[in-house]
C-alpha cells in the first residue's frame, strides 16, 4: 500500500442511449395524459427505449468500449468493473460480470452496485477508493439502465417519467488536486416503500399471482419522492462542497439525477446557481436511472460546459431511498477528449445512437 492517498480522476467517458424514441404524444395515445402536464411537471419531452434484444448490458457495453477508447485504455489493463444498475439482465451473473468477458477484461474483478438512481455516485465512489489507496490503476465505472422493460405501460404515473441508456467513465490516478475531491453517500431505509418492484426476489418470488397483480413492475409514491429529492439534492452538493472546502460560487457544472426540472431547479436555487452552470438534457431522455449522470457528464464535456479545472458537482438521489454526492475537479489539460472540451455550440448527441455491438 503506498504511504499517502492518491487522486483518483476520470479520464475517459462514453454513453449510449437506444435509437427507438418515445415522445410525449407516443404516450397521449397509450395512456390518458397530455404532453403539456408532463411537460410541465417534469421538464420531459421524450425519452430512448431499449429494443427487445437489448438489456442493460448491452447499453453499458457500448458506453464502456467508448469510455475506454478515450481514455486510451485497453480492456485488458482494467483491474475493475463496477456496474451501478436496477435493471440488471438477470438476478445472477452480475451485469458487470457480463460486461467484464464482453470487453475481454481478463484480469478484471467485476460488480454490481444497486443503490437506485443514485447508483452510479455510489459506484464513482467505490471505483475511487481502489484508486486512491494503490489497490487498482485503471477502473471502469458504468451506470446502466433499461426501466422501460419494468414499467406498468398502463400507470401514466410512472410510466412517462424513465428511459433506457447508459453512461461509464475511466478512472486511473491524477495529478494532486484533481479528480474525486469528496463524496457523500446517504441512505434512508424507512422510505423504501415509496419506490419498489416488489416481486421476483426472495420476498415474493415469481409466480402466476405476482404477474397478474403487475408486481413486477415499479410502484412509486411520486409525491413523496419529489419531496424527498427537493430537500436532499441540494444539501448533499453542499455536504460535498463544504468537506472539499470549496464555495458554491466556484462550480463550474453542477450535474445533477435527471429526474425532474423542478427538482434540479430546487437544487441549483439553495446553491445559489444559475441554470446556465446546471447540466440538463432529461428533457431528451427521461429519468434513465443509474445512468443519468454519466450520459449528462458525456453530454456536458461534450457541448463545451465543463472546462479545463472546473469544480463538477454531481448529486443524485433514488429508490432504497437512497441519496448522495461527488465533487470531481476536472483535469487541467486534454487527456483524450474526455479532459478536454468540445467546441462550445456541439451538437449535443449520443453518438451510437444505432444498435449495440
Ligand atoms: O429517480 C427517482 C424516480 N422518481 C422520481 O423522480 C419521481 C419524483 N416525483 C415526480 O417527479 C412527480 O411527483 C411526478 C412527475 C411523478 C408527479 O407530479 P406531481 O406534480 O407530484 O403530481 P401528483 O402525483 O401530485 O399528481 C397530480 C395530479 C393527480 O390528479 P388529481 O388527483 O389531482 O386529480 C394525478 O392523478 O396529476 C395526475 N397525474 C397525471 N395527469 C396526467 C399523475 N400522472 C399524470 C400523467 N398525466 N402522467
Amino acid at each position: 500500500m503506498p504511504e499517502t492517498l492518491r487522486y483518483a480522476g476520470i479520464v475517459g467517458v462514453g454513453a449510449y442511449a437506444p435509437q427507438r424514441v418515445l415522445t410525449n404524444e407516443d404516450l397521449e395515445r397509450m395512456v390518458e395524459t397530455s404532453n403539456e402536464w408532463i411537460v410541465e411537471r417534469t421538464g420531459i419531452r421524450e425519452r430512448r427505449i431499449a429494443a427487445p434484444e437489448q438489456a442493460s448490458s448491452d447499453l453499458a457495453l457500448a458506453a464502456a468500449r467508448e469510455a475506454l477508447a478515450q481514455a486510451g485504455v485497453a480492456p485488458e489493463d482494467l483491474d475493475l468493473v463496477i456496474v451501478a444498475t436496477n435493471s440488471p439482465d438477470m438476478f445472477f451473473p452480475a451485469t458487470a460480470c457480463l460486461v467484464q468477458d464482453a470487453l475481454g477484461a481478463r484480469r478484471a474483478g467485476a460488480f454490481d452496485v444497486s443503490a437506485g438512481c443514485t447508483g452510479f455516485i455510489y459506484a464513482l465512489s467505490i471505483g475511487s477508493q481502489f484508486i486512491m489507496t494503490g489497490a487498482a490503476e485503471k477502473v471502469l465505472v458504468a451506470g446502466a439502465d433499461s426501466l422501460s422493460k419494468m414499467v406498468n405501460w398502463e400507470d401514466r404515473g410512472t410510466c412517462i417519467l424513465f428511459g433506457d441508456a447508459a453512461g461509464a467513465v475511466v478512472l486511473e490516478p491524477v495529478p494532486e488536486g484533481y479528480g474525486v475531491l469528496s463524496f457523500s453517500l446517504r441512505a434512508d431505509g424507512s422510505g423504501g416503500p415509496l419506490l419498489t418492484l416488489p416481486a421476483g426476489g426472495s420476498r415474493l418470488p415469481a409466480s402466476h399471482e405476482t404477474v397478474d397483480r403487475r408486481l413486477h413492475t415499479i410502484h412509486m409514491q411520486g409525491r413523496e419522492i419529489f419531496k424527498f429529492a427537493v430537500r436532499v439534492m441540494g444539501e448533499v452538493a453542499l455536504e460535498v462542497l463544504r468537506k472539499a472546502g470549496v464555495g458554491p460560487d466556484r462550480v463550474g457544472c453542477l450535474i445533477p439525477h435527471q429526474a425532474n426540472l423542478r427538482i434540479i431547479e430546487a437544487a441549483a436555487k439553495r446553491l445559489g446557481l444559475g441554470m446556465d452552470r446546471v447540466f440538463v438534457n432529461l428533457d431528451r431522455y427521461g429519468n434513465t436511472s443509474a445512468a443519468s449522470i454519466p450520459v449528462a457528464l458525456k453530454e456536458a464535456l461534450d457541448g463545451g460546459y465543463i472546462r479545463p479545472g472546473d469544480y463538477v458537482v454531481m448529486v443524485a438521489f433514488g429508490t432504497g431511498l437512497t441519496w448522495g454526492g461527488a465533487l470531481v475537479r476536472w483535469l487541467p489539460e486534454a487527456r483524450g477528449r474526455a479532459a478536454g472540451v468540445a467546441p462550445a455550440g456541439g451538437q449535443n448527441e449520443l453518438p451510437g445512437q444505432d444498435s449495440p455491438p
